[in-house]
């Protein structure tokens, strides 16, 4: 109803690193280096506002960030993209060019009196797009050829509910301010819900002409159904705190439910310091979660995994190392977000609707059909209980297996966070000289299983086929196949088959 989500490029699948507060090309240069050093797979730096020149959307600060074009391609030469934030609000200052473009094109949202209206953002006293109307959005698609001059690959759109500060009433525009609403006319009232919805839409269009080969990346922080066709959305400024690590849980699977696949939470909270514990398990869960982004306020500590001691830092590599292992995974799930609507991150009862007992569980999910997921949320811990779902679930750390429906209490030390890989299971995987391989897992005695592969590692528009492929016993050995018109064949990609030790 709603419409299909937008496929990201693969390298949004990735680990992103972003704060508010870089504040230099140096300090950019030191935290990748650390990525790199540490050997951390890093996939996106994102740049917040203070690289803009006074807070101004599509200005850069030349002072602080002199070469960025430089630094963009170095990045892209270790394999790292540039995401630029975008606000919407505009400084109301003439000499701003993206002020007096708005003005001579009559892009601003208006009062009814016919004044532009003006509010209070990052930048100061500021006028706000009517994104609503056609023209304005394909003025303000056009402003991002200044971005991709920079060698921003992504953009990541803020403050769009739109956030005007005031000291008192509502933190957006007034109910009164006029909009286009494609013509029709309406207020802000009507307006409001579909503004960042409009907004990336606008970014999206813009885009899609100006690197017509390549999947546009977006993110934004508000939203309304039907975003999705443009992109994804993150938590906002989620608390630092245990709470705030198990709503980052609920939101992406809310999300899901709700036709918008793509999303993710501050890894580590927004505020604050976290505890290296809490850092620690809510990079592992950020790990399994379609958006994969470490982010912080300006105030609060640091975010980079060699912060935290020796042990974090073990541990957080793991995590990082088998997330771009899934990679070829997330994508195959990207595919299928697109083509089903599905998402990625869904509740246990999806396996099972009918299982009462998966339906109050809030605190483990499944990843596609193949894995499940169970974060550690509390502090402490080195074991949970998790709820399996009908079939057998292999622990993916010892390879025991267990069998659904039931609960089932198991490891959960720092190191690791318990995943489950369902019997049957066949999922691709990134393989040590960077190819894809097939991992599966043995189906119980007497079943068979299966699973779906789009091999697509870019960032283009081809369609990859989808791959269907079988596995089942035959004598002792467990027997992979791709489907194909004339029958079953084997698999072009290594396969590497666990579990079929436990019967
Ligand atoms: C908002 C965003 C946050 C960003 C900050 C500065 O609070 O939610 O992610 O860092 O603005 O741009």
């Amino acid at each position: 109803l709603t419409g299909a989500p937008a496929l990201p490029p693969a390298w949004a699948l990735g680990h992103h690193h972003a704060r508010w507060g870089f504040g230099s090309e140096q300090e950019v240069r030191r935290i990748v280096a650390g990525y790199l050093e540490h050997g951390l797979p890093l996939d996106a730096v994102h740049l917040d506002i203070d690289h803009l020149d006074a807070h101004q959307v599509f200005t850069v600060d030349q002072d602080r960030f002199p070469k960025l074009p430089v630094l963009a391609e170095e990045l892209r030469r270790d394999g790292i993209r540039l995401v630029s934030i975008v606000d919407p609000a505009v400084r109301a200052l003439a000499g701003n060019a993206v002020y007096d473009g708005g003005l001579a094109g009559e892009a601003f949202v208006r009062d009814a009196s016919g004044e532009v209206v003006e509010g209070v953002a990052w930048p100061g006293e500021a006028v706000f797009p009517d994104f609503t109307h056609a023209r304005v959005r394909e003025w303000w698609g056009g402003l991002y050829e200044e971005r991709l001059a920079q060698g921003f690959s992504g953009f990541w759109h803020d403050m769009n509910e739109p956030t005007s500060f005031t000291a008192f009433g509502e933190s957006t525009l007034p109910r009164s301010a006029r909009h286009s609403l494609e013509g029709r006319g309406g207020d802000h009232r009507e307006a409001h819900n579909v503004y960042a919805l409009c907004m990336a839409r606008a970014g999206f269009e813009g885009l899609r002409k100006l690197t017509p080969e390549e999947r546009p990346f977006l993110l934004s922080r508000s939203g309304w159904a039907g975003m999705q066709r443009y992109g994804g959305t993150w938590s906002g400024d989620v608390a630092t705190g245990w709470p705030g690590l198990r709503a980052s849980l609920a939101l992406v699977m809310g999300l899901g439910l709700c036709g918008v696949p793509y999303s993710g939470p501050d890894v580590g909270g927004f505020d604050g310091d976290p505890s290296p514990e809490l850092y620690l398990r809510w990079f592992q869960l950020g790990a399994y979660l379609p958006l994969f982004r470490t982010h912080a306020s300006l105030r609060a500590g640091r975010r980079e995994p060699w912060e935290f001691g020796d042990e974090v830092l073990e541990h957080a590599r793991v995590a990082l190392v088998e997330r771009r292992r899934l990679l070829p995974y997330f994508m195959t799930l990207a595919h299928l977000a697109r083509r089903t609507g599905a998402p990625f991150v869904r509740p246990l009862w999806w396996a099972a609707p009918e299982e009462r007992a998966l339906r109050d569980c809030d605190d483990a999910f499944l990843l596609g059909d193949s894995l499940l997921v169970a974060p550690v949320l509390t502090p402490g811990a080195d074991r949970r209980a998790v709820q399996l779902p009908w079939g057998r679930w292999y622990d993916t750390a010892t390879g025991r297996a267990y069998e659904g429906p039931g609960q089932v209490l198991v490891d959960a030390p720092l190191a690791r966070i318990p995943v489950f890989a369902r019997a049957g299971a066949v999922l691709p995987v990134r393989g040590e000289d960077g190819g894809l391989e097939l991992e599966v897992w043995a189906p119980a005695r007497g079943r068979t299983g299966g699973g779906l592969v789009v091999p697509d590692g870019g960032d283009g528009w081809e369609e990859p086929e989808i791959e269907r492929y079988t596995a089942r016993w035959t004598g002792s050995r467990v027997v992979v196949e791709r489907e194909g018109e004339d029958g079953g064949c084997a698999p072009s990609y290594p396969v590497r088959v666990r579990g079929t030790a436990e019967r």
